[in-house]
């Protein structure tokens, strides 16, 4: 009987977080879920049922970090899913706060969260870092955003070689339905969507099942390390 794989995602009570968990269960891993919100996390619990445990921690509190991860004890891997989706605008009138704001809910998270696994995490296990396509497309108006994402696409190479045996890699979404969207209302998230749809290669905006295909990939797949797959449907090849 093989042994049971034990896998954290940070930011998995909704969206692409929450897809990856969905799978993973699926697949016979122990899964712990963490978000900001209770409520979330109790309604991801009830729909997923299954290995589950989640914890409220706040990502960017990173002083409580390290506790909480002694708390949850040795695991074998880690999926960075949380976000933000501050920094976007044109870059001639876009704020710095908010794109400081951008780095302080993405990159700094994602970089002290990593840091603060890595005593319970298997030495052997994995990390996947989730990036955006803002940080590879020229899409004008995502000089901030793009920027943040680039950093956490940056960490990647550079940990897969200094953590070593533990594989780091990343995933690089398109445009995904998730509550990530939810700063739109449905009427102006509508017509956005069918334009991301029209100009994707693909002819759709993502799913976030679509995205935790990715990464359970690179969860399982023990060759590869140090790589960012981007999951956009094509979005970077028209921008
Ligand atoms: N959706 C897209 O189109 C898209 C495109 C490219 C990249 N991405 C990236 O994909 C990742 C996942 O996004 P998503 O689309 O799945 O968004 P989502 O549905 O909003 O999920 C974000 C998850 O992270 C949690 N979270 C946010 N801030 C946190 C913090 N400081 N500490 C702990 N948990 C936190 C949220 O729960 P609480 O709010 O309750 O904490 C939620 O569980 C993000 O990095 C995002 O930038 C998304």
């Amino acid at each position: 009987m093989p042994v049971q794989q034990h896998t954290v995602i940070i930011g998995g009570s909704t969206g692409i977080g929450l897809a990856t968990a969905r799978q993973l269960l699926a697949l016979g891993h122990r899964v712990t879920i963490t978000g900001r919100t209770e409520q979330r996390l109790e309604a991801a619990k009830n729909e997923l049922g299954g290995d589950l445990a989640v914890l409220v921690l706040d990502a960017a509190d990173t002083d409580r970090l390290p506790n909480a991860f002694a708390g949850i004890g040795a695991f074998d891997h880690l999926v960075l899913s949380l976000g933000s989706g501050k920094g976007a605008g044109p870059f001639a009138s876009v704020s710095l706060d908010e794109v400081r704001q951008g780095f302080e809910e993405k990159v700094f998270p994602h970089f002290a969260t990593a840091q603060a696994a890595l005593p319970s995490l298997r030495k052997d296990g994995s990390i996947t870092f989730i990036s955006a396509v803002t940080a590879q497309a020229a899409m004008p108006g995502t000089a901030g955003i793009g920027a943040a994402n680039a950093a956490v696409a940056a960490l990647v190479p550079i940990l897969a070689a200094e953590l070593r045996p533990l594989r780091v890699n990343g995933v690089s979404p398109g445009v995904i339905d998730t509550p990530w969207w939810d700063f739109l209302t449905d009427e102006q998230k509508a017509p956005v969507f069918a334009d991301y749809a029209a100009k994707t290669p693909v002819g759709r905006v993502g799913q976030p099942q679509d995205v935790a295909q990715a990464i359970v990939f690179l969860i399982a797949n023990s060759f590869i390390d140090g790589h960012v797959i981007t999951c956009d449907g094509g979005l970077r090849l028209v921008g």
